[in-house]
């Protein structure tokens, strides 16, 4: 990651979707990571709130998560002096993009990716075009930026592909538009699991709240939810990735390294012989304790509201000027007509 002074810092651009409850899954698998990248990269954060309308949202309610998620950027160490932060749909270069790429998207590809047929499932009555053509929103939010890096967790890797591959193919007809940007995989806590189905990823939209620990949760709760996760009936502390019997198992050992700047190995030598409970015990302890000072920070800074409104205005402004030269060079390399 070091890199010489004299040159430019590479991009680097990443969102999360302000629906739902923002999970320990959320903070271990993206936020966390990318406080750490602020210093080396220039980085560009956004609050996906056009992605979020692809499932039905309260109205209400997506504006207060919206607000929500850049107070909780910030409590987790997003620093908006470092760091571009701002709100999707307040540049509306986002939707033109995404529009003039789903020309260049075709439906076989779409019609693979996995997170489309997941959340086709569990929404069988409102498979929506946009809902389809979410990847290409996706990729417009990377490509407008002409971003080299995207943090992301494991299951977003399909969608960096495909935003790759129409780069590619709109690059192969117009020449170099577009920068081919690259998925970046965060070493620990890139997945972290469903509590209560340990096989499942920890999702903020789980109808069963047990199945995830949102950053918003009181401790006590934060606790008991760890403490009933589902575990297998061994009673051994051991890690093995590709036993699906002891994916309860594996999903505390990764929380716990990832908690603790740890390996899942490593914690497993850690507890070896003890039994669940302790270790269960302690799983909640560690989590508790690296929550605590986020929330007192989100406490503080989500009553300022003038202040949220200040970075809000600020991020868009910054990100319409970079987003704009190369819509502008899009459009005109498309045959719009361009001033
Ligand atoms: N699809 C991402 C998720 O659900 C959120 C997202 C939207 C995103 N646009 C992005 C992530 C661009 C990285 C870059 O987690």
């Amino acid at each position: 990651m070091e890199q010489n002074i004299t040159e430019p810092k590479k991009r680097i651009f990443s969102g999360v979707q302000p629906s739902g409850n923002i999970t320990l899954g959320n903070y271990l698998g993206a936020i966390k990571n990318w406080v750490s990248l602020q210093d080396d990269y220039e980085c560009i954060f956004a609050m996906m709130d056009l992605h979020s309308i692809t499932v039905r949202q309260t109205p209400a309610e997506l504006r207060k998560r919206t607000m929500e998620l850049l107070a909780l950027y910030i409590a987790c160490g997003i620093d908006p002096e470092k760091s571009t932060l701002f709100v999707q749909s307040h540049n509306s270069a986002h939707a033109e993009l995404a529009w003039v790429l789903n020309c260049y998207t075709y439906m076989g590809e779409l019609q693979r990716m996995t997170q489309f047929k997941d959340k086709s499932s569990r929404h069988a009555d409102n498979i929506n075009a946009g809902l389809f053509t979410y990847p290409v929103l996706m990729a417009s939010d990377i490509l407008l930026y002409q971003t080299e890096l995207v943090p992301v967790g494991k299951d977003q890797m399909q969608h960096i592909e495909i935003c790759r591959d129409v780069a590619q193919r709109f690059n192969g007809v117009y020449g170099d538009v577009f920068k081919i940007p690259e998925g970046l995989l965060v070493k620990s806590g890139a997945k972290v699991m469903s509590l209560t189905e340990p096989t499942k990823k920890m999702s903020k939209s789980d109808p069963n709240p047990k199945a995830f620990i949102s950053m918003m949760d009181d401790f006590n709760v934060i606790a008991k939810k760890i403490k009933s996760a589902v575990t297998d009936s061994e009673g051994v502390i051991e890690y093995r990735p590709d036993d699906e019997a002891k994916a309860g198992i594996n999903n505390l050992l990764t929380i716990m390294a990832a908690m603790t700047n740890s390996t899942p190995e490593a914690v497993a030598k850690e507890f070896e012989g003890q039994g669940y409970g302790t270790f269960k015990g302690a799983v909640a302890d560690a989590v508790v304790e690296a929550i605590r000072p986020i929330r007192e920070e989100y406490d503080r800074i989500i009553k300022d509201k003038a202040y949220l409104q200040d970075i809000c205005k600020n991020g868009a402004e910054a990100s319409h000027r970079i987003a704009q030269r190369t819509l502008k060079k899009v459009y005109k390399k498309v045959g719009f007509i361009v001033d």
